[in-house]
């Protein structure tokens, strides 16, 4: 490959950055995910530059240069200075002997040399810096084989990776989270260590791994980063009840599918159709009561009886515990998880206009989530089987439009409100109003009456007279 990268780095900004730098009388480079990412083609936002001396001093110049309007954050402890220039972030540090460590909360104390630097970054791959002054401006400075294993692709650390690892633990997440996005391998005695210091993960901030585990999430295929989660240790640490998902119980000659196998095909199924990121946490944890409810009955084999509901009450824990938040995103998570059965049974059934309609209820806006987590959820080996309910779910779809544009259940709102029940007959709120309410709610969704004010109104009416409701109280 190439040693001069002076023509992919041809820009202003680093034409700014060697100007400066040369006029400062400082040696600077380009270095890590930039330059990385930069040779594998991929887009990159953060440029990270490394000098041999005041970082914060070279940014301030540079900033000036490029735009006096600019507006420099100088974190004077750590030594480093950034920059927001066209959409991209601009970080600056001097380079250290001590470790790289982008948010310790430790100052920085020794300076270094550039191979200092280099020496305590985490994988070779991420150890690359290119010269950015003038008379050498584009030479690579690769002293680990970075380069070579970005062609062999491999993930491996630098120095010894026990020493790495010991530096800043979240690395064993950061390499199998590299590992999962570029679908590289991590070299044995890189992913050995990860083992054997899996427990320091321990004391990583769970801010940092919940990022870590949110990019492993949206990766073209994250089951890559749970398997090596798994064989390493780390997932048993991190999720236990995902690590519970594991093995195949078997009484009587019967045996149930290993969850986790297939919890990790429906992430990888459902990852090419969507985005979301809190859709593909809803298939991470679609059967994360499994094992909560497995349950071996006579005559019927292995149940699992209420999975999906329990499965919805179990993760506030989960989510608290590794720090996910606990807001709307968790709801939907949970509701998700709630009704990932519903369009299965469904389809498996007659699919009757009032079961459509009920789902509809339940669902609202995330109904075209909800099936495309059913979808994913589809992994049978038997490809006629798969088949039949991928065309099954096409019919629900297409009824859910259907009934959807008839009914207009989706975000349901009582067509008539408790106020005017209570008005009509003189009532204080009161048990009454609420069978009557749910009353109509009930006829709608059975397709007794249509969703609108008139039918809704002569229903009320009716119900009311059966409860021996009179007007004007
Ligand atoms: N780095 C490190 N150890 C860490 C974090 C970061 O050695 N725990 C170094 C690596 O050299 C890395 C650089 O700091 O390339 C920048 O880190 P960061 O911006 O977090 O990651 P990137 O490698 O740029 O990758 P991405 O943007 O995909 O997170």
């Amino acid at each position: 490959m190439h040693d001069n990268f002076s023509k992919y780095i041809d820009n202003k900004v680093f034409k700014v950055v060697s100007g400066q730098a040369d006029e400062l009388g400082l040696e600077t480079y380009v270095i890590g995910g930039y330059v990385r990412d930069l040779i594998l083609e991929r887009s990159s936002k953060d440029i990270d530059i490394v000098t041999i001396g005041n970082g914060i001093k070279l940014a301030t110049h540079v900033a000036k240069k490029l735009n006096s309007n600019i507006k420099v954050n100088v974190f004077k402890n750590f030594g480093t200075a950034q920059f927001k220039y066209k959409g991209t972030d601009l970080e600056f540090v001097g380079a250290r002997k001590e470790s790289y460590r982008k948010d310790s909360r430790k100052p920085v104390v020794e300076d270094g040399t550039i191979e200092d630097d280099q020496n305590r970054r985490d994988f070779t791959i991420n150890a690359l810096a290119i010269s950015l002054n003038t008379d050498r401006f584009g030479v690579l400075i690769d002293p680990f084989g970075g380069v070579e294993d970005l062609e062999k692709k491999t993930i491996r650390t630098p120095l010894d990776p026990d020493v790495t690892f010991d530096d800043d633990p979240l690395r064993m997440m950061r390499g199998i989270r590299f590992a999962t996005q570029l679908k590289f391998k991590i070299e044995k005695k890189t992913l050995d260590a990860i083992t054997r210091n899996c427990d320091r993960i321990a004391i990583v901030s769970k801010e940092r791994i919940v990022d870590e585990l949110n990019k492993i999430m949206m990766s073209e295929k994250p089951s890559i980063g749970f398997k090596l989660m798994d064989n390493t240790g780390l997932l048993e640490l991190i999720m236990p009840e995902v690590a519970a998902l594991k093995g195949v119980e078997v009484v009587d000659g019967v045996g149930h599918k290993d969850n986790f196998m297939h919890t990790l095909k429906v992430l990888d199924r459902i990852a090419p159709n969507t985005q979301n990121l809190w859709l593909r946490w809803a298939a991470l944890f679609h059967d994360v009561a499994k094992p909560l409810t497995k349950k071996y009955v006579d005559g019927l084999g292995w149940t699992f009886h209420g999975h999906n509901y329990v499965g919805s009450k179990v993760i506030p824990r989960i989510f608290r515990r590794i720090k996910l938040p606990l807001n709307d995103k968790m709801k939907f998570v949970q509701k998700m998880v709630n009704l990932h059965m519903r369009p299965i049974v469904l389809s498996e059934d007659e699919v009757t206009d009032s079961a459509v309609r009920r789902l509809l209820f339940e669902a609202g806006d995330d109904i075209d989530e909800l099936m495309t987590l059913c979808e994913a959820d589809i992994t049978s080996k038997n490809e006629a089987k798969v088949k039949q309910y991928l065309s099954n779910f096409k019919l629900v779809r297409k009824k859910l439009k259907e009934i959807e544009e008839k009914d207009a259940v989706r975000n349901f709102q009582p067509p008539v409100k408790g106020e005017e029940i209570m008005d009509l007959f003189g009532i204080k709120p009161c048990r009454e109003v609420g069978i009557i309410k749910n009353a109509i709610k009930e006829a709608i969704l059975d397709g007794e009456i249509h969703n609108n004010y008139d039918e809704a109104y002569e229903f009320m009416l009716k119900k009311a007279d059966e409860l021996g409701l009179k007007r004007g109280g």
